[in-house]
């Protein structure tokens, strides 16, 4: 490697602003060639590592000096990963959702809610602000310059869409005033009506569904030349990282963030209680036609940021904002056919195809229709749904859309029924293997029975496998997964194959390297990225097998629990030998005395028995196991440390509340404590580590003086939870 060490390459510090632009453009100019080399040529001039290092030379610059960075580097090109596009950005802090409301009482209910949990006589203020239908960008400035943009992703990782939020005319490159040194700023990016028809119109018709999909469509385009010829806007609302509060209040905040040059949404008010929300909800509602961008209902957060604090988050959204969406929009249209999809635990998914008709703004050709049971008529108990009018082939069916979930079907018209059709005969074999498709008690879904050697499933669970919140290996999607799972010469059947692949490959003679779509760097980019995940956290080896009940949250919680894989699978197995177990609540109580295993796993904070039950099946179940067992031989799961949230004067202790706590509600202070890493129970026991007593503590003091549990009062709890 003669030349890659780059001749401009002086120290970061040492560098001034002329030196670093020329260098700049020298490094484009070479890393587009080397480029071009490659695509066009069968020898490319530059090996793997001297490109790599002219790159990473020019991200250093770039991050260095953001100003320089030009929207066509190539640092933000396709050249990267063309299937994955963009990078990762690990959100400093998790980008969350709202919880919905749909109705008054859930407005009232909200309020209610929030009062009671920070113990408040009266109500507290709430800001009421229009919900754009955009896609959220958050916005990294350091001392005032825009060093990132990156899309919400699934919350906790974005893609890096930088260089294109730079051309966004509404988003400033520096701040200007009193700015904060580090400042991340949250907001929605949106198309106006006007410009999305006129966008549409260039592009020669109907190229775009909606303003919203034009805005996604555009943000995330690999060319940001693109990006900046789209009229797309940016409205901010919020904020995630941030040396310094921006305000006391979320007005204030938002006021600062006006000031600080960024557009915020001019309907924004301030309300004093339930009734003043819901109005401000219905007067927004009434502009919606006339607003000019779409809008989805109306966001109320609580104005006072210390309560907002308080409050904290549930694991996906804050407990101090309600999305209180406007009425679903609906149409009806024909049902052409019905299809059953086989997911990854086995589920028979029907799947209304439909004649595509507008709902809302969106074309809709697809619905949900849930299970078996919903297309019949009844729920879940047998009770009539839709007066128990069930659903076929050929009816005309009323459509919904909520938000961005599937579309599903409210309602059917008889009238309009064709002569001579039939009810649906859902299916009691799996469509793809052929299996029995059958029905647990209880359960409203059919499986499939054919587990691994289903093909539906087995494909399914390597999609997961490899998703983004599970292995995440770069240039393995879901589009490569199908076509190894096929692939007759290097196939992957089971995610122990993803490991194996380089290995076989070289024993191979039609090497993938060879293969049309692929070459010799991709080919071996593949490669080091599936070797980059042989060691994976343990949290995300638990989501990536896919068992069911098993979400992220879950993962997490068994990850920190267990700390290594053999300690969870060693638990697993110890439960299975005990007495069977019954799920529900009044004969379990019995068997728990003589299945201390199945106890100790049910009595983790988060774990229920359901997600118990699903995690022994699943991990005992033969051929699953054998093939979770060659997974584990291939890998290296990195054990979990206790979470630092949780290494706190209380974390992994059980602490019960009693008496009057004066200063908190007792729903707060058990939010606080189980955020502190401690369980909070009921009652006293001999398991019990510490008792908060407030005033009027009876029996539950006595009996904890009684067993030696270590008894406080709500100033030292407050002390200890940080807020004395
Ligand atoms: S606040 C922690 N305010 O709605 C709370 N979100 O359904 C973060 N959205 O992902 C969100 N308008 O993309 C907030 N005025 C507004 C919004 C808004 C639109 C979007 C945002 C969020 C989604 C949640």
């Amino acid at each position: 490697m003669t030349d890659t060490n780059h001749d401009g390459g002086a120290d970061m510090a040492t560098l001034d602003e002329g030196r670093a632009a020329d260098e700049i453009a020298d490094l484009s100019a070479r890393i587009a060639q080397a480029n071009e080399e490659y695509h066009t040529l069968d020898a490319p001039v530059l090996s793997d590592a001297e490109y790599d290092a002219l790159k990473l030379r020019l991200l250093a610059l770039e991050r260095a000096f953001p100003q320089l960075a030009r929207p066509d580097s190539p640092t933000q090109a396709v050249g990267a990963a063309p299937a994955e596009g963009f990078g990762k950005v690990v959100h400093a802090q998790r980008m969350m959702s709202l919880e919905n409301g749909f109705s008054a009482e859930d407005v009232t209910d909200f309020v209610a809610r929030v009062r009671s949990f920070l113990g408040l006589r009266d109500t507290p203020a709430f800001t009421a602000e229009p919900k754009i239908d955009g896609l959220s960008l958050s916005l990294r400035y350091e001392n005032g310059v825009l060093v990132q943009a990156a899309t919400r992703g699934d919350g906790a990782v974005g893609e890096n869409v930088t260089a294109n939020a730079r051309t966004i005319a509404d988003i400033p490159h520096r701040l200007t005033g009193d700015v904060p040194a580090l400042l991340e700023v949250r907001g929605e990016v949106y198309m106006t009506h006007s410009d999305f028809q006129r966008l549409n119109a260039a592009e020669g018709g109907r190229v775009f569904a909606n303003p919203r999909n034009a805005a996604a469509g555009s943000l995330r385009q690999i060319d940001p030349a693109v990006t900046a010829s789209r009229p797309l806007r940016f409205f901010a609302y919020g904020w995630g990282q941030l040396s310094e509060p921006l305000a006391d209040t979320q007005i204030g905040a938002v006021q600062r963030l006006g000031a600080l040059g960024f557009q915020t949404n001019p309907l924004t008010r301030l309300c004093h209680d339930a009734d003043g929300m819901i109005a401000t909800w219905a007067a927004i509602e009434q502009q919606r036609a006339t607003l000019g961008y779409d809008i989805d209902g109306v966001v109320y957060k609580v104005n006072d940021l210390s309560y907002q604090t308080r409050l904290g988050y549930r694991s996906t959204t804050p407990r101090w904002a309600l999305a209180h969406k406007f009425p679903a929009e609906t149409a009806w249209t024909r049902l052409d056919r019905i299809d059953i999809q086989v997911g990854r635990t086995g589920a028979l998914s029907p799947i209304a195809r439909l004649e595509p008709v507008t709902v809302g703004g969106v074309v809709v050709s697809n619905a949900t229709l849930h299970n078996e049971d919903y297309i019949a008529g009844r729920d879940s108990t047998g009770a009539p749904i839709r007066e128990g009018r069930d659903i076929r082939e050929g009816d005309w069916v009323k459509v919904y859309r909520a938000g961005d979930v599937i579309p599903k079907i409210a309602d059917v018209d008889l009238s309009r029924r064709p002569q001579g059709s039939q009810p649906y005969a859902f299916p009691e074999t799996c469509p793809q293997c052929g299996s029995d498709a059958i029905r647990e008690p209880g359960d409203s879904v059919r499986r499939c029975t054919g587990g691994m050697a289903c093909p539906a499933q087995a494909v399914e669970k390597l999609k997961h496998f490899v998703s983004r919140a599970a292995f995440d290996i770069e240039g393995l999607g879901a589009k490569q997964i199908e076509m190894f799972f096929a692939d007759p010469v290097l196939p992957i059947r089971e995610p122990a194959d993803i490991f194996t692949l380089a290995q076989r490959d070289t024993r191979n003679l039609a090497r993938l390297k060879n293969r049309e779509g692929f070459g010799a760097r991709s080919a071996e980019k593949l490669f080091a990225a599936i070797e980059d995940k042989r060691r994976i956290p343990l949290a995300r080896l638990i989501f990536a097998l896919g068992i069911r009940h098993v979400g992220e949250v879950a993962a997490g919680i068994l990850a920190r629990h267990f700390g290594t894989w053999d300690a969870l699978i060693a638990a697993i197995d110890a439960a299975a030998r005990e007495p069977a177990h019954a799920a529900d609540d009044k004969t379990r109580r019995t068997v728990l005395a003589d299945s201390p295993h199945w106890s100790e796993l049910t009595a983790i904070n988060g774990i229920g028995s359901v997600l118990v039950q699903s995690l022994v099946t699943t991990l005992t179940q033969e051929a699953e196991r054998a093939s979770i067992d060659r997974l584990i031989t291939q890998i290296e799961a990195i054990p979990a440390a206790a979470r630092q949230a949780e290494e706190t004067a209380v974390s992994g202790k059980t602490l019960v509340f009693t008496g009057t706590l004066e200063r908190m509600t007792r729903a707060e202070a058990k939010a606080r404590a189980e955020a502190m890493g401690a369980k909070v129970a009921g009652s006293v026991s001999a398991k019990t580590d510490l008792l908060i007593a407030g005033p009027g503590a009876g029996s539950k003091a006595a009996k904890a003086a009684a067993l030696g549990v270590t008894v406080i009062d709500e100033d030292e709890w407050l002390r200890i939870a940080g807020s004395a």
